[in-house]
């Protein structure tokens, strides 16, 4: 059976809206002291004779890769499925099978899906943790937590924080995510910037504004720039709708050096990438740019605590 104690130890991870600030503290004190331990060339064996099950139905760099490296520099192993047309998903098996046959082998798996509430279901279905790592266009829980992390790292809060979050706010789950777990902060203001076609998900600013979050739309970046203190862009999800959609709404908002000069000072710059297109190459040597650096960097360490909260007492 699972769920024994605490918040995290052997619990499934499915969505934001799971988390407590306290739980949310305790992770990021694990991820700093990750953080600096790593720098400073420490060497963990903390999960040693685990094994992870990374089970990615779509695409993935960063979040296959750093929870991999997350997991062995913990001391654990990874069975990597990246891409499913090597394995009986192929064939037919489902969801339930594939879920069986691979807690067989492991303590714990990470799974990507293209189908919302896949994660939940997964997790209905295993007796091992299940840590969503993206679910359709719903939500991708690790990669808001790395943010939130990133946010707090960089200006040291996330109350009282303006947000802008640019782009396909319809289908982007990690915009859905990093909403909901604004709403646990104090004296937040979520600006939308948006193609008129893809708006945020009715549901989740519900959520939002429920939990105190003040959201407000603007037609453009330029409108909000010099008052924001995260800019956080993202890409058109190409792959979740028809090709005349996305013809229509991709390319609509752009980030240049010119106009990330007129943020505050302090302010930061993030994308949950993959970028095509809409913050320009001259922007990565701005020195409020995170999303090349700090931003990546980050998850490894938040997923590093997370797991390590997950499996061991
Ligand atoms: C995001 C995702 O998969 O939702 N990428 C990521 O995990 N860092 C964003 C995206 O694909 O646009």
């Amino acid at each position: 059976m699972k769920q024994i104690k605490g918040n995290f130890y052997q619990k499934d991870i499915v969505s934001v809206e799971q988390f407590t600030r306290e739980d949310i503290e305790m992770l990021f004190d694990k991820a700093r002291f990750y953080k600096k331990a790593i720098e400073e060339g420490a060497v963990f064996d903390d999960l040693k004779g685990k094994i992870a099950v990374c089970l990615f139905y779509e695409p993935s760099s960063r979040t296959f890769s750093s929870f991999t490296a997350s997991f062995q520099r913990l001391g654990g192993s990874v069975v990597p499925i990246h891409g499913v047309e090597n394995t009986s998903v192929a064939k037919g098996e489902t969801l339930h099978d594939t879920i069986w046959v691979f807690q067989s082998y492991s303590d714990v798996i990470i799974i990507r899906h293209p189908e919302n509430g896949a994660a939940l279901k997964a997790a209905k279905t295993a007796h091992i943790p299940i840590i969503n790592a993206g679910d359709g266009t719903g939500e991708h829980p690790t990669q808001a937590l790395l943010d939130l992390f990133t946010i707090q790292d960089r200006l040291g809060r996330a109350d009282e924080v303006k947000v802008a979050m640019v782009g396909d706010l319809k289908y982007g789950r990690t915009v859905h995510s990093l909403t909901k777990l604004l709403s646990l902060y104090k004296g937040v203001t979520v600006y939308f910037i948006n193609p008129p076609a893809s708006p945020m998900p009715e549901k989740i600013v519900e959520y939002a504004q429920k939990a105190g979050i003040k959201i407000k739309e603007a037609k453009s970046i330029e409108s909000v720039i010099s008052e924001i203190d995260v800019l956080y862009m993202t890409r058109v999800q190409k792959e979740r709708m028809d090709h005349e959609t996305y013809e229509k709404i991709k390319g609509l908002f752009k980030l240049d050096n010119r106009l990330a000069n007129k943020m505050k000072k302090e302010a930061v710059i993030m994308h949950p990438l993959p970028r095509v297109g809409e913050i320009t190459e001259d922007v990565d040597e701005n020195p409020r740019a995170c999303y090349l650096k700090h931003q990546m960097r980050n998850g490894m360490f938040v997923r590093m605590g997370l797991l390590k909260l997950i499996l061991s007492a």
